[in-house]
């Protein structure tokens, strides 16, 4: 109920502010269309996008995944959290407007991308539905793929490869997901995969298969 407030306020503030800037904005028709750039990359754009707690594997399956697209001669790019949060998205923080905020611009330059005609990969824990599901909503029918990294919390907290989950028990890291922060599964994703019985390339490879059809 907190949650949904903050995040609803938090919308409503942007709102207005986008409102107020966009007054003297107008869509600009682009020459080149979207079908015309994905053609000449030989490809149909996607978003695949992985979500799940820190230490699920997320990371380690995106590049396993980008580096069979690439030898497969794919046009790829990988966003990853850490990594984004380091760049783009240094100004923001883990309470939950900033997570929202994260994961809005994540979908919008993934759209871009896809809108370039590449295979973009994105690595985010993305804890709330909602937040996925407006990302979904951004990008056309059939190219936005939720891949739920399900590996268990009790795993991730055992695996602990960046020593996290030790630094969010002693109280050294507040809003730590799974934690003292919400991670809400997907309630339909594309697909499932499941760390705890396959390896990160074997992960990698059924989202390949689910890529081909169309690619
Ligand atoms: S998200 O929730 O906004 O989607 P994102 O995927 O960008 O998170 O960043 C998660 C990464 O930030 C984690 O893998 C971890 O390395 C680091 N991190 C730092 N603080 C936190 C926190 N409070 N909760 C979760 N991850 C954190």
């Amino acid at each position: 109920m907190k949650v949904n407030k903050v995040k609803e306020e938090s919308l409503h503030r942007k709102e207005e502010v986008v409102s107020s800037a966009n007054v003297n904005l107008t869509k600009q028709t682009e020459e080149v269309s979207r079908d015309e750039r994905a053609a000449l990359q030989g490809q149909s754009p996607r978003v695949v996008w992985l979500t799940g707690l820190s230490g699920s594997g997320k990371s380690t399956i995106a590049n396993s995944l980008e580096r069979k697209l690439h030898l497969r001669g794919m046009r790829t790019m990988l966003l990853d959290g850490d990594n984004i949060r380091l760049s783009l998205n240094r100004d923001l923080g883990f309470g939950e407007a900033d997570r929202m905020e994260n994961i809005r611009r994540i979908g919008e330059v993934a759209k871009l991308m896809a809108d370039a005609g590449l295979i973009v990969i994105t690595a985010f824990i993305s804890p709330h539905r909602e937040d996925r599901d407006r990302v979904r909503a951004l990008i056309l029918p059939g190219e936005y793929l939720e891949i739920f990294v399900d590996t268990p919390f009790a795993v991730c907290e055992e695996r602990d490869p960046k020593g996290l989950y030790l630094k969010a028990r002693q109280g050294l890291i507040p809003n730590f997901t799974g934690i003292d922060s919400p991670y809400e599964p997907p309630k339909n994703p594309e697909l499932r995969l499941d760390t705890t019985v396959q390896s990160a390339g074997e992960c990698a490879d059924s989202i390949i298969a689910l890529l081909q059809p169309k690619t």
